[in-house]
């Protein structure tokens, strides 16, 4: 059968087969392969494997588009699962404060943080944010990442929020990288809920979810210390789910919270950040086969003094990816390579468990392990293209990334 495209002689290619998630030590254990190919029909992967195994597969003619890989790498494009990309504003104010040696929680009570987003939000129109979002997401498409998570939250009042939503909605259509949009209402307590966090909870639950839900696949929590309870977190997570959306959630960020116990007695696909998750959440975790989604960039930038338990994580069993957590506040890079750089370097691990977490493993943290995540006959053709071995992924800045396709197509 003819393909549209088939890029051959890669010095390596990573394919990253499932099945996903990839678990202990599956998580690292992938090889390259030398001399590598892709062939895709369109949008699709047809073969993947040694050039020879792949031109004994295919079939070319005048409209196959052949491309020489010499001196390069491919590795599945990058899915960032946890990102708060739709925002308006500046916080840049925040970052001297923090270089000065304010905290998270100092920060929160001076008016800053979430809330500073959220007064800057609500006042922004649709086509604002959508403006100033594409020109993130350009950037985030750059560093490789094809597929992304967008977050609602800086609205926390209904028509902000679904505001928010759609607002995704429409960057699905007008830009290359596919997202998947999560309403979290439950963010932060607004301003005019101050000290009525109960009655805020009800709103949240009683209005927002069900407006919500056309709109959003998973709905989230911030579950933490100074934010919301696990009760309270329960309690909206099962409102989401009862209104068609898919549970993921904010635990063990700030202080070990009780978040990743309610991830699995929702039956989360993901608990995220989990800096401080402590065994009892890890056992959690694993047995309800709930995927840690780790991103370092925030402990890094939010100077929180230490990073996620990824090796306990992976030694216990629970799948590993990695995010970005592209904000306002602390996600200032819209790097997947610098988390990975972050995972191998901070976190201990492997290269090859780097970019699990960044492809396969952060595929099913966005229950997306059919289509995306890997080099497979089949999946999708979303690529990165590497100068030199891929390795070079971990030098950060140094501009290793060649290309990035997304559905067959050089972005
Ligand atoms: O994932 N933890 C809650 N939300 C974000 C921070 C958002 C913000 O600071 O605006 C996070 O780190
Ligand atoms: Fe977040």
């Amino acid at each position: 059968m003819p393909v549209t495209l088939l890029i051959e002689h890669l010095d390596q290619l990573y394919t990253v087969p499932g099945p996903s998630p990839r678990v202990g030590a599956r998580q690292g254990d992938i090889v390259p392969i030398l001399d590598g190919a892709v062939a895709c029909d369109g949008p699709t992967v047809v073969a993947a494997g040694t050039t020879a195994q792949v031109r004994s597969q295919i079939g070319l003619d005048d409209n196959t588009t052949v491309l020489d890989g010499r001196g390069k790498s491919m590795v599945p494009g990058f899915v960032d699962p946890h990102t708060h990309v739709v925002f308006a504003g500046d916080r840049r104010d925040e970052l001297r404060r923090r270089l000065a040696g304010a905290d998270y929680a100092e920060i929160a009570a001076a008016g800053g943080g979430i809330l500073s987003t959220v007064r800057a939000t609500r006042q922004a129109s649709e086509d604002e944010l959508v403006s100033q979002t594409a020109t993130r997401l350009a950037e985030m498409l750059r560093q490789g990442t094809t597929t992304a998570e967008a977050k609602s939250g800086y609205g926390l009042d209904t028509a902000t929020e679904v505001r928010m939503l759609q607002v995704v909605g429409r960057l699905n259509t007008l830009q290359p990288i596919e997202l998947a949009a999560t309403f979290i209402g439950a963010h932060e307590v607004p301003p005019e809920f101050r000290g009525r966090q109960t009655d805020y909870v009800r709103l949240v639950i009683d209005e927002m979810t069900p407006a919500a839900a056309p709109y959003a696949e998973w709905c989230d929590v911030f579950c933490d210390r100074g934010f919301f309870t696990p009760e309270e977190s329960r309690a909206i997570l099962e409102a989401g789910v009862h209104a068609g959306m898919k549970p993921r959630i904010h635990a063990d960020e700030l202080a070990s919270s009780g978040g990743s116990q309610v991830a699995a007695a929702v039956g989360a696909r993901s608990a995220d950040h989990l800096v401080r998750i402590d065994a009892s959440g890890i056992e959690s975790l694993r047995s309800a086969g709930v995927v840690a989604t780790i991103l370092p960039c925030a402990a890094f930038h939010l100077k929180l003094g230490q990073f996620a338990p990824a090796r306990a994580l992976i030694a216990a069993g629970v799948p590993v990816a990695l995010a970005t957590d592209v904000n306002p506040g602390g996600g200032f890079s819209p790097s997947m390579p610098f988390a990975m750089a972050l995972a191998c370097f901070a976190m201990n691990l492997t290269f090859e468990e780097a970019l699990v977490a960044s492809t396969i493993n952060a595929a099913a943290s966005l229950d997306r392990q059919d289509r995306i995540g890997s080099l497979e006959p089949g999946k999708q053709f979303d690529a990165v293209l590497v100068h030199g071995p891929a390795v070079n992924l971990l030098r950060v800045n140094a501009t290793p990334i060649a290309g990035v396709y997304k559905k067959g197509v050089l972005c």
